[in-house]
């Protein structure tokens, strides 16, 4: 190719039906590449005639700029449609409106414990809490439940030794809270897991939650006790509901012992059988605090009196929700868990 000249459109028309990178380097490759046609003509200019070398080197390098600038123009050109497109298929649409995150609530058995807790601080409650494995003597003896007492056999126990078990009722925490205030005033309300050694059913659980209140002051009355109540009971279950009060001989720490019912919402106390056929439904036990168990811990009952109340949490949230199973409450079944909210 000594004379004849180097036509660069050949390589410009090839560069019009380059379509992607790749075939873009293949074409650098072939026409500006070392092995190119046109490299190699400039690598053959020494054999130009010495007359023509000039003018033929002159031609070859406009030839070379004019293939470099097609090449960046052409490379510019992919690089912008590459984005355009990128962009076109990552196009946020802000006007969408936006996903609702899931939003979580308190489990029920957390949020009955939370509303009550809520009611009873207003009256000038403390929640306080007590340990879940606990001494025989605070769960049964100080209560007024001796080791041949028959409360001991209606409550079937988790013995850990011969001395220490898990409690069966929140009613032990009366006896620590007042060891450790020493004297009154006391209010206090404590919530927490009991145990007990039973079959599980549709309302037993062998793990379940209780609440137990306890006031001991100057004097104070078995109506301070039904105000106090009444007034959860409707904070809970609605300002329409009634409280009706009945005696209970079943718990020996408190004298006399009681039992608060409320009416039933679901026939508002016609009867039906979710109440039994009775109108009400028994919420909790109550009951003055037994002279024993205050002089048990060194307080003198002819001075204070106290009164005290213990509730299951669950059974408080099955009637509150109209659940009619108490194991749904540990099922982690989350369609369960979602309705109750
Ligand atoms: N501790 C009782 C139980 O386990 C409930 C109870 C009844 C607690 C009467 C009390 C009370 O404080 O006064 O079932």
């Amino acid at each position: 190719m000594t004379d004849q000249l180097y036509d660069p459109s050949l390589g410009l028309q090839a560069l019009a039906h380059v379509e992607d990178l790749a075939a873009l380097e293949d074409w650098r490759v072939a026409y500006l590449g070392r092995k190119s046609e046109l490299m190699q003509a400039f690598g053959a200019l020494g054999q130009v005639a010495a007359d023509k070398r000039r003018e033929t080197g002159q031609l070859l390098n406009e030839a070379k700029r004019q293939l470099e600038q097609a090449y960046e123009a052409r490379k510019d050109a992919m690089s912008r449609a590459a984005l355009t497109a990128q962009l076109e298929r990552e196009r946020v649409d802000v006007t969408l409106p936006g996903r609702p995150l899931p939003r979580g609530h308190a489990h029920p058995i957390t949020q009955v414990i939370q509303q009550i807790s809520d009611l009873f601080r207003s009256m000038g409650f403390q929640i306080i809490e007590g340990p879940e494995v606990e001494w025989e003597h605070y769960n049964f003896t100080m209560l007024g439940i001796p080791a041949d007492h028959p409360a001991r056999d209606e409550t079937d126990t988790f013995w850990l030794t011969d001395k220490m078990l898990l409690r069966t009722h929140t009613s032990p925490v009366q006896v620590r809270s007042l060891l450790h205030v020493g004297q009154p005033p006391i209010r206090v309300l404590v919530p927490g897991r009991v145990y007990r050694n039973e079959a599980t059913d549709a309302s037993h659980e062998a793990v379940f939650f209780q609440m137990e209140g306890l006031m001991v002051d100057d004097r104070t009355t078995m109506s301070d006790m039904m105000g106090m109540l009444s007034y959860m009971a409707r904070g809970v279950f609605g300002q329409e509901r009634k409280t009706r009060f009945g005696c209970d001989q079943g718990f020996p720490f408190v004298e006399p012992g009681a039992q608060m019912s409320i009416d039933c919402g679901v026939c508002q106390g016609a009867g039906c059988r979710v109440c039994s056929y009775s109108g009400w439904l028994e919420i909790l036990g109550c009951g003055m605090v037994h002279p024993d168990v205050l002089r048990g811990v060194n307080i003198d009952p002819d001075r204070y009196t106290g009164w005290a109340f213990g509730l299951g949490v669950e059974r408080i949230a099955m009637l509150k929700h109209g659940i009619d199973d108490i194991r749904l409450f540990q099922g982690n079944d989350l369609r369960f868990l979602r309705q109750v909210g």
